[in-house]
């Protein structure tokens, strides 16, 4: 995929309409926003564009409305704290591309910043409908793509608007598709991928596509389970996906072919899931070989949390994506802080994506010692598979 392309600094954006596609998609609790990190991610492109004399529209999703008007997924919350953030106030719009939101983009005078309802509140924007991207380029003279954690869905804000105007990428996409493109085209060497989270079946092409580039390949979490079954272990009630182990055989072979240190776990903390997921649990540790049938492994073992952060040390690159156990209960988050750790305390280049992983490193306080923590949950995993992000794609080369 060609990531050379054209930035906010390669187009003239004073005094025009700059419709900016960022990923304003925060959690929220009760109608309050728990992490705002996707929002002063957004920032750099944001200021710029001010500094510049760009008239800023900017539009985001929230959530999953799915073409209803969920008032609970209104962006005015995210308008409120970037309001703060910028120290200047942020124009809502009332609607997306509607008589609103003209009328608000088409009054807007050099340096203002205005933000569009929720672009899934309307059913063409996950189709990817030209009729919405018509609509919302119709507001603007110049699209910029500021939305990484999006970059992977080909929707009308995210992909089709650049059909009809000059598009360009923001601070934060260059910034995503700079590190983790050079960790993946060229990294300095050893080169560890540590991959985790529940399922098998989300990581295949990420398992095939790293290890065509890693020294060194690391599983835990859920998925190792289905690898367990594949060297002829018994799981016990852990997450098994029967129809993968074929895969991770072969994957194992591929590994052992291309001479690719594939470290599975030795060890694994066996419990009853816990329900709640955070409520309390009895645990104990046994060999991988040795998980009874009427268990479950819900996190990896201390013999197996040494080795992975013994591969971590000598590392000079390590790409992290998807925690080691159920890391939302503090009893079973041991392995998951592990890692966390190997990678805080290594002088590697360290890049965390995937949304979980990245906010294990963010809650346990490691966030500032990791070299690149992305913003994209799905975008970054379908970046490490060497996928095109359509978002990006869509984008004028250089
Ligand atoms: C994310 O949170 O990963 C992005 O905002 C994309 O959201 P989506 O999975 O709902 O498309």
């Amino acid at each position: 995929m060609n990531y050379n392309k054209k930035s906010i600094e390669d187009i003239e954006v004073a005094g025009k309409r700059v419709l900016c596609r960022c990923d304003f998609n925060v959690p929220t609790k009760n109608g309050v926003i728990t992490s705002d990190k996707r929002i002063v991610a957004a920032l750099p492109t944001i200021q710029y564009l001010v500094n510049k004399g760009a008239k800023v529209i900017l539009c985001s999703h929230m959530g999953k409305p799915k073409g209803e008007w969920k008032p609970e997924l209104s962006l005015k919350i995210v308008a409120a704290r970037l309001s703060e953030l910028l120290g200047k106030e942020v124009i809502m719009a009332a609607d997306v591309a509607g008589e609103d939101a003209k009328a608000k983009a088409a009054a807007l005078k050099d340096g203002d910043v205005m933000l569009l309802e929720n672009t899934r509140y309307i059913k063409g924007e996950t189709k990817n409908d030209p009729e919405l991207s018509k609509a919302l380029a119709d507001l603007a003279d110049i699209f910029v793509n500021d939305a990484f954690g999006t970059a992977h869905r080909a929707h009308s804000s995210t992909a089709g608007v650049a059909d009809y105007l000059p598009a360009v990428s923001g601070y934060l996409v260059q910034k995503e598709v700079s590190i983790m493109g050079k960790a993946l085209a060229n990294p300095e060497r050893p080169f560890v991928a540590i991959l985790g989270g529940a399922k098998v079946a989300d990581k295949l092409n990420v398992i095939n596509n790293l290890l065509e580039k890693v020294d060194t390949l690391i599983i835990g979490g859920g998925m190792a389970y289905t690898f367990a079954a594949a060297q002829g272990y018994s799981v016990g009630k852990s997450l098994l996906d029967e129809s993968k182990i074929d895969y991770c055989k072969e994957m194992m072979a591929k590994a052992e072919a291309k001479g690719v240190k594939l470290l599975l776990p030795v060890d694994c903390v066996i419990g009853n899931f816990p329900n709640p997921i955070d409520g309390p649990v009895e645990v104990e540790t046994v060999a991988v070989s040795q998980i009874p049938d009427d268990k479950e492994g819900l996190d990896i073992g201390a013999e197996t949390a040494a080795i992975f952060a013994d591969a971590v040390k000598n590392a000079k690159t390590v790409v992290w994506n998807g925690p080691m156990g159920v890391f939302e209960n503090p009893t079973l988050a041991k392995g998951t802080i592990a890692m966390a750790q190997a990678l805080a305390d290594s002088d590697a280049t360290t890049i965390v994506g995937g949304g979980d992983s990245a906010a294990a490193c963010e809650q346990l306080g490691f966030a500032d010692k990791i070299t690149h923590i992305s913003t994209g949950g799905g975008a970054s995993l379908e970046f490490l598979e060497g996928l095109e992000l359509p978002g990006i794609a869509c984008l004028e080369d250089k």
